[in-house]
């Protein structure tokens, strides 16, 4: 049989526990996950590409069937490209789901081969989303527990005094 491969296309702006989670349920479903990150030259992100994908790779280490990639363009034509038959896409709550089946349908309508999988992360997650994490990071809350701990370091890294005036904070509340 054919190994399914499945892309998880998205911003990663950054990766978060949410996106991991999905990752991890992902690689045990399909024989090879592509974790594709957009560039989107009409977004600028907190994080420019090359660190998002260094996150990523660190984060996916020693993951035999999971590897991260950038694409542009149509995400059914990088799927294709990839010999990917399934879009991997994440549902957290009931909110997300019109967005999520308007892109689906798009994308069925573009390129019929291609499924589009929707999995649901650990309701731990149902709230998380990178914009909520770039929102409380850039004003100094914390976001432990919510990204991994490379991302935070990152975060902290790229936010500066803000942030770290927030860790000392966390520390003598402790
Ligand atoms: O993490 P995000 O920002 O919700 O991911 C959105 C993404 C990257 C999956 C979506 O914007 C996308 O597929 N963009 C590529 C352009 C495209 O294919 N558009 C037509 C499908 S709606």
């Amino acid at each position: 049989m054919k190994p399914v491969i499945a892309i998880y296309p998205g911003s990663f702006d950054p990766l978060t526990n949410g996106h991991l989670d999905l990752i991890e349920r992902g690689a045990k479903i399909f024989d090879e996950l592509i974790v594709a990150i957009l560039r989107n030259p009409e977004k600028e992100p907190l994080f420019p590409l090359e660190e998002r994908l260094e996150m990523i790779r660190a984060m996916i280490q020693g993951r035999e069937n999971v590897r991260v990639d950038s694409f542009d363009g149509l995400t059914v034509d990088y799927a294709l490209k990839v010999g990917a038959t399934a879009v991997l896409r994440g549902i957290r709550a009931i909110s997300d789901y019109e967005y999520e089946l308007q892109m689906a349908l798009m994308n069925r309508k573009l390129e019929p081969r291609l499924e589009t999988v929707f999995m649901m992360p650990a309701e731990t997650y149902s709230y998380l989303s990178s914009r909520l994490v770039r929102q409380v990071a850039t004003l100094g809350g914390s976001v432990r527990g919510l990204v991994p701990e490379l991302v935070e370091k990152k975060l902290r890294e790229k936010l500066g005094p803000s942030a770290r005036l927030a860790q000392r904070k966390e520390a003598t509340h402790k």
